[in-house]
C-alpha cells in the first residue's frame, strides 16, 4: 500500500519507489511534514523533534515548526505557502485537522491539467481536510503517491465555508521542510533561443527565488526547482525536486532558516495573482509533482520522463511514434505560395517525410508579422485553392497535413480587432503595450473562448488537419481584465490560463486524432501543463546543432525526448550563423521528435542523400528514442566540448549511444564514453558488426576518435549472442 495511517502516532506514511513522505498530526491538530527522503517502513517514524527540539511548548508556534501548509501571522516568519486575507483584514489562519480519506487511484483537478492513473493500483490518494474556525476556511490537501516511481503529486483546494468573502493572496501547491542546509540548488534558466540552461549554485544561508511574472511559464525560468547534495551528480547523490503542472506565472523558492532547515516550495506567483473567494466557492491550486532520487539527476529525470510521458500526456499520440515532419518556416518565412509549398512537399515526399506543416503566413493578409492575427481565414492570393485544397493535394501525395495558429493573439491591424477592440488585455485609459505588433486576447472571457473554439473547429475540419502547431509569441502586459471588478483584477492571469486550458481541452477532445504541438516563440511554454494537452513542444527557435545540445540536455532534466520537437535546418544557421554538417544537425535532432525546417528543394545532392539516410535511420530507431529510457552521459555544460547521451529500448534489447564533439582538439586521447544500464552479461553488436560486452561498454566505455569541429556519431547497439 502506498499510503498508511498509523493512528497511535497520527502519522501518514506515503511510500512509493525508493522514497517516503511522512505527515504527522500533532496534539493540537496541526498538520506537520516530518520527513521526505529514502524509503522507510510504514509507521516507523512517529514524530520528528529536530527543528524545534529545544523550544518550550509555549513557543511552539515558531518559524521552525515543520508546517505542511505554513500560514503567516502566528509566529511563523519564513515563507508562508497560504496567505488568505479574511473579512477581519488579517491574513492569519489556524488550520486544524478535521478528517482524512485514503482512496485508490487519483482524482482529476477541475479545469486544470494533472497527472492521472489508468488503474487504481497505480497510486493512492490521501485527502486531508483542515479547517480554520474563525474564518470558515477549509483546505483540502491532496497527496497522490505513485506506487512504482515514488512521484508525489500534490495540490491544495481552498473552500470558503464562512459567511464573508476572503482574498487568496498566495497559494503554493507544495511546500516542504527538509533537514539540512548544505545543498546545491539546480534550476533551468534561459532566454529566447537559449532555453533551459542547467544552473547549479550553492544554496547558502539565504532565500533563493525564481519564477515568471510573464503570464507564461517562460523561456527565462522553467517551473522546476531541485535541491541536491553537494556531491550529487548525474548518477549518484540525493536530489529533491519539484515541478509545477502549470503554464502561467509561477514562483519556486528555497529558503534556509537559522536551524539548518530548508524549505522548498512551488506554486502560483503571488506577485501577479489574487483571488476573491465568495462564501460557498472553492479554489483549486495547480498540481506539483515532487520527486526524490538517490541516483542523482538521471534518477530524478527518469521518474519525471515516465510519469509525464505515460500519465500526463494523453490521447492517441501518447503511445504512437511521431511522424517525421517538414515545416516551411525557416525555409520560406512569409514568402511562399501554393506552388512553392507543393515543391517543398514533393521533395519531402521523395525523402520519405510523413507530415507537411504549413507555418505562419497562410491567413488574412499576413505577409509580414505586423498584422492579421485573429483573421483565421485563408489568404487566397497565396493559396488559391484554400487550405482545404492544399490539404487535399498534400494528402494525395501520401503525407499528413498540419497548420500553424497563434490563437491567443490579436493584431491591431486585423478584422477581429476592428470588430472587437475590447477583446484584448488592456487597461482603460492607458496605451496598449504591443510586442511583435500584437496584443493578447483576454482568454479569461467566455466570449473569446467560444469564438476561438468555433473558428478553430471550422479551420481544423475544413483543412482536414492531422497536426496543429499552437504558437504564442509574446508575454502579457496590462493583464487586468476589464471584465472583472477592480478588486478581482489580480485574477486575470490565472483566469487566462484556465480559459486557455478550457479551449485546449475542448479542441483536443473534439479532434482526438490531431497531433498538437505546443510552441511559444520556441520553448516559452515548455511546461508540464501544456504536455497534458499537447504531447510535444517546439523546443526552441534556435535550430543550431551545437546550441541544441545545451538546450536539449537541459530540457531533458524534466521532459522526455518524446516531448521535444527537434528539426534539421539550413546552414549558415539562421540564429547563430554557424556551419555544421547535415549529419551533425541530423544526429542532434535524432534526440527528439525529428523533422526538417528548410527549403528541401534547394539542398545539395550530398545533403539530400544524407537527409534521405537520416529519414530512414529515424524510422528505424524512433521507437527507442520516443519510448526508451534516456540517460545523460556527458554534459556539454562542463566545458569539455563533448556531449553524450543514450537511449535503451523499452524491452532492453537495443540501445543508442549518441556522441557529439563540439570543437576539435589536437594531440588528445580519444573520447571515452561509459554507458549505463546495459545488461552486463549480454553482448551487443554495433552498426559495423563489432561485438561489445555490456560490461565493457559500461566499465571501460566506447571510444571515439574525431577530427575537426562539430563531429557526431550515433551507435545503434543490438543485443546478440556472444561471438
Ligand atoms: C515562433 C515559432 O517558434 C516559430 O517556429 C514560427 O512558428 C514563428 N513563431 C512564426 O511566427
Amino acid at each position: 500500500m502506498s499510503i498508511v495511517y498509523t493512528s497511535e502516532s497520527r502519522t501518514f506514511t506515503l511510500s512509493g519507489g525508493n522514497t517516503s513522505y511522512v505527515l504527522h498530526i500533532d496534539d493540537m491538530g496541526n498538520l506537520l511534514g516530518i520527513y521526505w527522503g529514502s524509503r522507510i517502513p510504514d509507521g516507523a517514524l512517529k514524530h520528528d523533534p529536530a527543528p524545534y527540539f529545544s523550544i518550550s511548548s509555549d513557543e511552539f508556534y515558531t518559524t521552525h515548526t515543520p508546517w505542511e501548509i505554513p500560514t503567516p501571522g502566528r509566529g511563523y516568519y519564513s515563507d508562508a505557502s497560504l496567505v488568505v486575507v479574511n473579512a477581519g483584514g488579517d491574513d492569519t489562519a489556524d488550520l486544524k485537522y478535521v478528517s482524512h480519506t485514503i482512496t485508490p487511484g487519483k482524482p482529476g483537478l477541475e479545469g486544470l491539467p494533472a497527472t492521472y492513473t489508468e488503474e487504481d493500483g497505480e497510486a493512492q490518494t490521501l485527502t486531508i481536510k483542515l479547517h480554520d474556525d474563525l474564518t470558515g476556511i477549509t483546505v483540502e490537501a491532496l497527496y497522490t503517491m505513485f506506487e512504482q516511481s515514488g512521484a508525489l503529486a500534490r495540490s491544495l483546494r481552498v473552500v470558503n465555508e464562512g459567511s464573508d468573502t476572503v482574498s487568496i493572496e498566495k497559494i503554493m501547491s507544495a511546500s516542504t521542510l527538509l533537514r539540512g542546509a548544505d545543498w546545491d540548488i539546480v534550476h533551468l534558466k534561459g532566454a529566447w533561443a537559449r532555453e533551459r540552461n542547467v544552473i547549479r549554485n550553492p544554496l547558502g544561508e539565504a532565500e533563493y527565488a525564481l519564477g515568471s511574472r510573464r503570464g507564461a511559464s517562460s523561456q527565462e525560468e522553467n517551473p522546476f526547482i531541485a535541491l541536491c547534495e553537494k556531491s550529487a551528480d548525474e548518477f549518484k547523490g540525493e536530489v529533491y525536486a519539484m515541478s509545477l503542472i502549470y503554464s502561467g506565472s509561477f514562483l519556486a523558492t528555497a529558503d534556509v532558516d537559522n536551524r539548518e532547515n530548508s524549505r522548498l516550495s512551488i506554486g502560483l506567483n503571488p506577485d501577479v495573482f489574487g483571488w476573491m473567494l465568495k462564501p460557498g466557492e472553492s479554489f483549486q491550486s495547480p498540481e506539483s509533482v515532487q520527486v526524490y532520487s538517490a541516483d542523482g539527476f538521471n534518477g530524478m529525470s527518469q521518474i519525471y520522463h515516465t510519469l509525464y510521458r505515460k500519465r500526463l500526456a494523453r490521447g492517441v499520440w501518447r503511445d504512437m511514434v511521431r511522424p517525421i515532419l517538414i515545416n516551411n518556416w525557416e525555409g520560406t518565412y512569409f514568402d511562399f505560395n501554393e506552388e512553392k509549398i507543393l515543391e517543398i512537399a514533393k521533395s519531402a515526399k521523395e525523402l520519405g517525410i510523413e507530415l507537411f506543416v504549413l507555418d505562419d503566413g497562410w491567413f488574412g493578409k499576413r505577409n509580414i508579422d505586423n498584422c492579421s492575427l485573429g483573421d483565421w481565414y485563408c489568404n487566397m492570393e497565396k493559396l488559391p485553392n484554400g487550405i482545404s485544397g492544399l490539404s487535399d493535394r498534400i494528402h494525395s501525395m501520401g503525407m499528413m497535413f498540419g497548420l500553424w495558429f497563434e490563437p491567443e493573439m490579436i493584431s491591431p491591424d486585423s478584422d477581429l480587432y476592428r470588430a472587437h477592440p475590447d477583446w484584448c488585455l488592456h487597461i482603460e485609459g492607458r496605451s496598449r503595450s504591443e510586442a511583435r505588433w500584437q496584443l493578447t486576447l483576454d482568454m479569461g472571457r467566455e466570449d473569446v473562448q467560444e469564438y476561438l473554439i468555433d473558428v478553430l473547429t471550422r479551420e481544423m475540419r475544413n483543412g482536414k488537419l492531422d497536426y496543429v502547431k499552437w504558437d504564442m509569441n509574446r508575454n502579457m502586459a496590462e493583464a487586468f481584465s476589464v471584465m472583472l471588478e477592480p478588486e478581482c483584477r489580480f485574477e486575470t492571469q490565472h483566469r487566462y490560463i484556465l480559459g486557455l486550458y478550457r479551449v485546449l481541452d475542448t479542441l483536443v477532445e473534439r479532434f482526438p486524432n490531431i497531433l498538437f504541438e505546443c510552441c511559444a516563440s520556441g520553448g516559452g511554454r515548455f511546461d508540464p501543463g501544456m504536455t497534458y494537452y499537447m504531447p510535444q513542444t517546439w523546443t526552441s527557435d534556435d535550430t543550431d546543432a551545437v546550441e541544441r545540445l545545451y538546450i536539449q540536455y537541459g530540457t531533458s532534466f524534466v521532459y522526455p525526448a518524446s516531448t521535444m520537437g527537434a528539426h534539421v535546418s539550413a546552414v549558415p544557421n539562421h540564429q547563430t550563423g554557424r556551419m555544421t554538417s547535415m549529419r551533425m544537425r541530423g544526429d542532434v535532432a535524432i534526440g527528439g521528435n525529428f523533422g526538417f525546417e528548410l527549403d528541401l528543394s534547394k539542398m545539395s545532392e550530398e545533403d539530400t542523400k544524407t537527409a534521405r539516410e537520416l529519414v530512414e535511420q529515424v524510422k528505424g530507431i524512433r521507437e527507442i528514442t520516443q519510448k526508451g529510457t534516456f540517460t545523460r552521459l556527458v554534459s556539454p555544460f562542463n566545458g569539455k566540448q563533448v556531449a553524450a547521451w543514450q537511449f535503451i529500448s523499452e524491452d532492453e534489447s537495443e540501445a543508442l549511444l549518441c556522441f557529439y564533439r563540439i570543437l576539435g582538439k589536437p594531440n588528445t586521447a580519444p573520447d571515452i564514453v561509459r554507458m549505463k544500464g546495459l545488461d552486463p552479461n549480454a553482448y551487443y553488436t554495433d552498426d559495423e558488426g563489432n561485438i561489445w560486452s555490456g560490461a565493457v561498454l559500461m566499465g571501460h566505455g566506447m571510444w571515439f576518435t574525431t577530427r575537426g569541429d562539430y563531429q557526431s556519431k550515433i551507435v545503434h547497439l543490438k543485443k546478440t549472442e556472444k561471438a
